[in-house]
Formats: C-alpha cells, sequence, structure tokens
C-alpha cells in the first residue's frame, strides 16, 4: 500500500513547523489554521537540538512533548526531525575540533547553521546520543507518522578539510585501496611527484598553487559523501531500533550534486526532496521537473515527498521572486504530476526574527488574511479529494542517464572545456523531451533499461566498464541510445581510456574521435543535416573519423568543415546516435524529434499548445490520471482524450476543455 496512504490516510499536506520560535499560545491560532488550510503533517524540530538540550546531557522535552500532543489532539501527524543539522553552541565551546574546515583553512563558526564536521567523532556521539534520547522518548506517540533524519545534508558542510577529516579520509582510502601502492597507481601520482609512500602523507585536497590531483579531488568527493551517509546511517539504525514501524527519510536538495543521492536512495525508506524554483527564472520550470524525474527515479518509481517548496519568495537569492497568483498551486501540481505524494512548505509561519524573515510562510507576517495563505488554504483542500491518485505511477518509456561520479569528475578542472556542469547538461537534453511532452526517468548507467524505448546519455564523462557494458548491451538487444560528446573518456579514477575516445563506446557508435575541438563560449558552428536542413552547435566540437556509423550532419565551416557532426549506427538490433557538439535547444529539439519517432516513443498527451506540461500517473488497478499543466499566463484550449472525467470536480469532460492561465486539469482517464 502507498506510504502516505498508510501513515496520513490522505494526500499528505503541511510544513516545517517551528514552534519554538514563538509564544506557546500562539499554537491555538495554529491549529485552528492549520486545520483550515487542510495541514495534515508537519516537520518538527528541525532545528530544535539547542532548545532540548541546553546544556551537555541536560534535557528538556517538555516543550516538544506538549507540541507533539497538541498536533496529534488536532489530528495532524508529525514527520519528525533528529534535530541534528545545527548544533547548540555549547558543543563548540567545548569541543572546537567538532567544526568543520574549508579547504583554505577557514574555519565554519556558530552563529548560523550546520557547523559540524560530518567526520567528528565529538559531533557524532553528541548526536547520536541526542537521537536516542529522542527515538526512545517519542517511540509510540500518536502523532509520529515519519522520522526526519538531519536535514539537507551537505547543503553548507558536504567536504570538511580539517584534520579529522583528513585523517578519516585516509582510512576511508585505506580501505578503498587496501595498499599505498594501489592508492598511487589509482590517483597517478608518478605525475608531479606526487607518489606517497605511506597513507599519512595524504591530505584533503586542500587550496594549493595550481590543479590538484583529478582523481584525489574526485575521491574526496565521494568520500565526503560517504562520511555524511555514515551519519545518516548513524541515525537511521538508532530510530529504526526504536521504531521498527516508522519510515525513515532525509529531504535531499536539487540543484547541485554534493551527496551522491543514489548511494543514499536505498537507505531511504522514501524519498524526499526540498524544491525553490525561481519565479524570476524562464528556465525553471523544466528543471523542476527534471529534478522530480530524478527524485521519483531514485525511488525506483515510488512516490516521493516534496518536503520543502517556497509558498511565495525565498530569501537567499539576489532577487527574490514572489509566486504570482495561482503559482503556488501551479507548481504543487507539478511535482504531483511527476510522483509526489506529499506537498509541504518551508515554513508553517513566517519567522519574526533570524535570518529567514523575509522567507514566505504559509502564515505570512501579515497573518491568515493574505493571498498566500488562502491560496494554500485552497490547495490544501483540493488535495484532500485527491487520495486515490496516492501511490500511483508516473508512466515513462525514455530515460535519461546521470551518474554523480561522472558529473564530479565532469566538474573537475583541466579540462578541453572549463565550464561544462552535470546539471546543465543533463538539462539540454531533457528539456526538449519536457517540451515535447515525453515521460522521462533519469537513472544510472548501471540501472535496468530493458522497459525503455530510448535513452539518452548525457556527457558521460567517466565510465566504469560495467556501465558501458549495460548501455551497449542495451542497444544490442534492441534499444535506441543518443550518447553525446565527452562520454567514454575516463575509468573510475580519472584516468583516459586508451586507443582514441570514446574508448569503450567506439564500437558501439561505429566512429572514432582524435581530438577534442572546443568552441569559444560565444561561437556556434553551423551544422548541415544530410536531409538538407541546417543546425548550430555550440560548446563542443571534434574530429570524427565514422568507423561503420551513417553521418547525420556534418560541421559546415571552418577546418571541420564536411567532417561528421552527429551521427547513427545501427548496432546489434538497435540503434545508437552520437552527438559530437551540443546542439543549440532548437536543433537539439529536432534531432531528438527523429530519434523519439525512431525509437516509438510517444508524447503522454498528442496536439499540446506550448507552455502545456503533460503527465501520466497510473494506479495499480489500472485507472490512468493525465495531468495537464498550463504555465502560460493566459487561457487556452486543450484537447482531451473521449471519456475523460475531471479528477477534481467529478465532473465528465469533453474533448476540449478550457485551462485557466497557470491552471491544472486532472483528468482521470477511461481504463
Ligand atoms: C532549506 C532548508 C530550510 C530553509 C529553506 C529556505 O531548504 O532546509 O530549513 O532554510 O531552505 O528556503
Amino acid at each position: 500500500m502507498s506510504l502516505v496512504r498508510q501513515r496520513i490516510g490522505r494526500f499528505a499536506y503541511g510544513a516545517d513547523y517551528n514552534p519554538e520560535q514563538w509564544p506557546e499560545s500562539v499554537q491555538d491560532e495554529d491549529m485552528a489554521l492549520m486545520k483550515r488550510a487542510g495541514v495534515n503533517l508537519v516537520s518538527v524540530g528541525i532545528f530544535s537540538w539547542a532548545r532540548v538540550e541546553p546544556a551537555p546531557g541536560e534535557y528538556d522535552f517538555g516543550w516538544c512533548d506538549r507540541v507533539l500532543d497538541r498536533l496529534s489532539g488536532n489530528g495532524i501527524a508529525v514527520c519528525l526531525a533528529t534535530m541534528t543539522a545545527s548544533p547548540p553552541p555549547w558543543l563548540a565551546r567545548l569541543h572546537p575540533d567538532s567544526l568543520p574546515r574549508r579547504a583554505d583553512g577557514t574555519t565554519l563558526w556558530p552563529g548560523s547553521r550546520q557547523h559540524y564536521c560530518p567526520s567528528s567523532p565529538t559531533y557524532r556521539a553528541h548526536a547520536a546520543r541526542l537521537v536516542e534520547r529522542l527515538a526512545e522518548r517519542y517511540a509510540g506517540h500518536p502523532a509520529l507518522a515519519l522520522w526526519h533524519i538531519n536535514n539537507e545534508y551537505g547543503h553548507r558542510n558536504a567536504r570538511c578539510y580539517c584534520d579529522v577529516s583528513a585523517q578519516a579520509f585516509r582510512d576511508w582510502l585505506a580501505t578503498r585501496y587496501g595498499s599505498v601502492d594501489a592508492l598511487n597507481e589509482a590517483w597517478s601520482t608518478t605525475f608531479w611527484s606526487q607518489r606517497y609512500g605511506e597513507f599519512a602523507e595524504v591530505f584533503p585536497p586542500r587550496t594549493a598553487p595550481t590543479f590538484q590531483n583529478p582523481a584525489q579531488l574526485l575521491d574526496f568527493r565521494r568520500f565526503s559523501s560517504d562520511a555524511l551517509l555514515e551519519c545518516f546511517l548513524m541515525e537511521a539504525e538508532i530510530v529504526r531500533r526504536h521504531t521498527p514501524e516508522v519510515p525513515v527519510t532525509t529531504n535531499f536538495v536539487g540543484g547541485w550534486f554534493q551527496i551522491d543521492n543514489s548511494a543514499w536512495a536505498p537507505h531511504q525508506d522514501v524519498i524526499s526532496f526540498d524544491s525553490y524554483p525561481d519565479p524570476h527564472d524562464p528556465g525553471t520550470v523544466p528543471e523542476a521537473a527534471y529534478r522530480y524525474d530524478l527524485m521519483r527515479s531514485l525511488g525506483g518509481g515510488k512516490p516521493w515527498l516534496l518536503l520543502e517548496q517556497a509558498p511565495s519568495a525565498v530569501n537567499w537569492r539576489d532577487r527574490n521572486a514572489a509566486k504570482a497568483p495561482d503559482l503556488l498551486r501551479l507548481w504543487s501540481y507539478q511535482a504531483v504530476a511527476r510522483g509526489a505524494d506529499a506537498i509541504m512548505f518551508f515554513q508553517w509561519r513566517q519567522s519574526r526574527g533570524g535570518a529567514e524573515r523575509f522567507h514566505s510562510a504559509m502564515v505570512p507576517h501579515g497573518g491568515p488574511g493574505t493571498r498566500t495563505y488562502r491560496e494554500a488554504a485552497g490547495l490544501g483542500a483540493e488535495l484532500g479529494g485527491l487520495t486515490e491518485l496516492l501511490g500511483s505511477r508516473v508512466e515513462a518509456e525514455t530515460a535519461l542517464v546521470m551518474d554523480w561520479s561522472s558529473g564530479w569528475a565532469l566538474e573537475n578542472e583541466a579540462h578541453p572545456v572549463g565550464d561544462l556542469t552535470q546539471e546543465e547538461t543533463s538539462l539540454a537534453h531533457y528539456r526538449p523531451l519536457w517540451e515535447a511532452g515525453i515521460g522521462t526517468d533519469v537513472v544510472s548507467p548501471k540501472a535496468d533499461l530493458s522497459g525503455y524505448r530510448l535513452v539518452v546519455v548525457p556527457n558521460l564523462y567517466l565510465t566504469e566498464p560495467e556501465a558501458a557494458e549495460n548501455l551497449i548491451e542495451y542497444v544490442r538487444g534492441g534499444g535506441h541510445l543518443v550518447l553525446s560528446f565527452f562520454s567514454g573518456i575516463v575509468d573510475a579514477c580519472d584516468r583516459v581510456h586508451l586507443g582514441g575516445y570514446p574508448g569503450p563506446f567506439r564500437d558501439l557508435l561505429g566512429l572514432r574521435i582524435e581530438e577534442f575541438w572546443p568552441l569559444l563560449a560565444d561561437w556556434s558552428a553551423p551544422l548541415a543535416f544530410a536531409d538538407g536542413t541546417r543546425g548550430t552547435g555550440n560548446t563542443w566540437s571534434e574530429w570524427i573519423t565514422p568507423a561503420g556509423a551513417e553521418v547525420l550532419a556534418t560541421f559546415a565551416d571552418g577546418d571541420l568543415a564536411g567532417r561528421p557532426a552527429i551521427t547513427r549506427h545501427a548496432f546489434g538490433d538497435g540503434v545508437a546516435y552520437y552527438l559530437g557538439t551540443r546542439p543549440d535547444p532548437e536543433t537539439m529539439g529536432s534531432v531528438l524529434r527523429r530519434v523519439t519517432a525512431a525509437a516509438g516513443v510517444r508524447p503522454v498527451a498528442p496536439d499540446l499548445p506550448a507552455g502545456v506540461e503533460a503527465t501520466v500517473r497510473r494506479s495499480a488497478d489500472g485507472t490512468r490520471w493525465l495531468f495537464l499543466l498550463n504555465h502560460n499566463a493566459f487561457e487556452l484550449t486543450v484537447p482531451l482524450p473521449e471519456g475523460a472525467v475531471d479528477a477534481l470536480t467529478g465532473h465528465p469532460l469533453g474533448t476540449t476543455s478550457e485551462l485557466s492561465r497557470r491552471g491544472v486539469l486532472i483528468a482521470r482517464l477511461p481504463g
């Protein structure tokens, strides 16, 4: 049964609830307003460590007891945080060794949050002691629906370079490589006289005169993710021991890749995500869609929880845009359309003081008589009627490949192009699929790909043999694959695959690349397609020699004129396409249209106007739910399949429907 249905009974709706910031008397109003807004789940205690443990080993849970009792008395469930994300000031005073350090040696002091070194035994011991007490105390509490471990692991302290971390890094390396000789081999340390005589000589990649060892940089990112994962697992073990029936999660964050979510995902009972699209940014909607697809895919397609989003403006950008009318609703449904079974906000009541006093909340400074509260309450009422949707899965025929190690290595220094980022390249390939309404999962290169008609692989720079084999076998077995430049270049230690690029994919693609010819940032490379059409590429070009591949497009001028830019190669029972440049958005769109048509990939709903996002969720009983989201600021008409019923009103729909500006339609389709 769906986790949310089981734990909450309805679509989960709520916010971070920080009543410790207010006199207790405010809680009466909170309860009344929560009920009016349809709130049924709140995250409590995320930053409450100093409140419940005011001095080492002295606990005062009275406040928390009363909050939880009051919530459960009002029928509101709790996602209880383990409170370890912001240690109390006394920890730093008594144990300055628990503070994190940057690569340049700067200590990160208290006065903000996340000021702990992930490897610090002192931090871990104090955190464990607190979590033990919490779990013991609240085991069996009727409000406890979910554990929220720590908060946004790695947001500001992902990599710590202090002496404690240095020793932990050495231990991690000793486990990974077994001997210092193996480390030397893996890190190519004969280069620049970096050869180590013993592990004690190894440091984290602290600030250095020039380019650092790429394998060291990469391993330090892996180590840092693992160090935080150890913290997570330590806390998860404690709460699971006390409350085996209560699911455990931690909130992942989008926009950067500090921790390897794919390694963390198997340890979550449900995937949770914090999402902060920027209303000022025209690219923010497909970007959010991409991240939601990634989160859903991390959980193997199971519904996930949107644990935080802003009701309106955030406070941490240079210019913080408010959400225009109806955007709160539209963007919430975007997450639902992509598989979320919970819609939560940061935070319930807008802070009066502290660094987030200008961050929006469900109850703004102006109180409940505000547009934001009204819109939030309206959404809460609607979601209450969508219980049937819980547990349904998003349909996807296409997969986009993403790998954390590869992304980290791609972003290392001293490359042919210095500004390639994983997120940007993933999005450049994802956006046209989103625009075309094609259901897409975001998966590891080692994932089971057999269920997909098409697999798109953006710049998989680091390719391990197992990943290469998986992609090759997928095509051999009849799959359609698109692979873009600077893929298959290095191994897990950032050492180049020899014999001509892209080492493991040459046979698959039927070509060989001898040299990279990157383009300056403001250049574009004209492309001539074999069918007479034109296009352009940017960022990259290269010297490709076909060895069996059909040339779909050539570079049209300069020294590469007439040489291949985009190719197609029949391999086994499938087809592998290769992009030797980054097609501009329009060209990428037309290339992917051709490829999706050849692969038999269909949009989830045909003939939609631009700016209308479409997905389908399918329930276990076969019921299909079509989501149509109008991201335009004007009304339009959308076509619908026959027999559709409006899931929000229960009214039958015709074969077309009006969709208001920023409007949402959820249509239940005939089985
Ligand atoms: C993050 C944190 C929250 C809050 C919000 C503000 O997501 O988890 O505590 O700071 O950002 O946007």
